[in-house]
């Protein structure tokens, strides 16, 4: 066993296809270059903190956390009061950009690598320790955020009962801008709140899903095609079917108008929205756009291209 080790896993934007995607409808998402960094080593005295933008959190005083852990290293066989962990994150957390599953690939990836584990052995056992710590913070999850986490740079991306169905996509580097609008709500509460509406508004709400599932469709052929007015233009209706999932907020509606009346090609929520963050599609050479979404919060820049790096 190693003593000390550090791996990654990286954040996500979802492009095309949020929630719909936890229905079997075809997502499009995006691994983002950065994420979390997590460093590992066997302790007398266990420690588990998480730096990120915002501070630092004791993750062995928060349950969630510690669950989703202890969750997460059961398949290597270790425990969290064995280690001392430090997570840095380069994202915000619980904003939509994959956050907990940047985290959880990142530890599970240091507890393999803690094990000395061969790289067969290790792609397996962390994607289901991911699955398993990632049901703590998103309820149903579709398994879209983790396979951004691992690193699969611009993917179409389709759960079904066989297991999930991922394509990658070429997609040449461009500009996204994103904002963080509003304060998160829970990805768990979100879903659920679309499976209460799906229940109460049975074919409406599968009509909408096929809607996304078209939206998506077309968004990953404009995606490889460098098609930018159209990509923009289906995230401007994929706004639209979240707004009529009823996940979108007046400050999200607010922040994509703004968007879109300075310069972006289309805007729309990226993850579970509630709050959050919405994506918008730059064009390459207008400034407008980052000037105008600062009045509504932090500001992220990416060039994203189709495959972003992995370790
Ligand atoms: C969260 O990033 C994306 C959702 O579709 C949930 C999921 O797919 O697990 C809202």
């Amino acid at each position: 066993m190693r003593a000390n080790v550090t791996a990654t896993g990286q954040g996500k934007l979802i492009v095309f296809g949020e929630h719909a995607v936890v229905y079997g409808r075809p997502a499009v998402a995006c691994s983002l270059p950065t994420g979390a960094r997590a460093t590992l080593q066997r302790a007398a005295t266990p420690r588990w903190v998480i730096e990120h933008p915002g501070g630092l959190i004791d993750a062995n005083a928060d349950a969630d956390i510690l669950k989703a852990g202890n969750l997460l290293l059961e398949p290597f066989g270790l425990c969290a009061d064995e280690l001392d962990i430090r997570i840095e994150m380069s994202i915000p957390l619980g904003a939509g950009l994959g956050s907990s599953a940047a985290m959880a690939v990142a530890v599970a990836r240091g507890a393999a690598r803690l094990l000395d584990l061969n790289e067969a052995d290790t792609e397996q056992r962390v994607s289901r320790a991911v699955i398993a710590s990632e049901s703590v913070f998103h309820g149903k999850a579709s398994g879209i955020d983790q396979q951004a986490a691992m690193g699969s740079g611009f993917f179409t991306f389709r759960k079904t009962d066989s297991g999930p169905v991922v394509d990658p996509l070429k997609v040449d580097a461009h500009r996204w801008v994103v904002a963080r609008v509003a304060p998160s709500k829970s990805t768990a509460a979100m879903v659920q709140s679309v499976a209460d509406r799906r229940e109460r508004l049975p074919e409406v709400t599968e009509s909408l899903f096929d809607d996304f599932a078209h939206t998506s469709e077309m968004g990953a052929r404009a995606l490889t095609a460098g098609a930018w007015d159209v990509v923009g233009e289906l995230m401007n209706v994929n706004q639209g079917l979240l707004e009529a999932i009823g996940v979108s907020t007046p400050e999200l509606e607010a922040a994509c108008t703004a968007a879109n009346q300075s310069g972006a090609l289309g805007a729309k929520i990226t993850g579970a929205g509630g709050g959050g963050c919405i994506l918008a599609l730059a064009q390459d050479d207008d400034d407008r756009l980052v000037d105008a979404l600062g009045e509504y919060g932090d500001v992220f820049e990416f060039t994203l291209a189709g495959r972003n790096s992995t370790t």
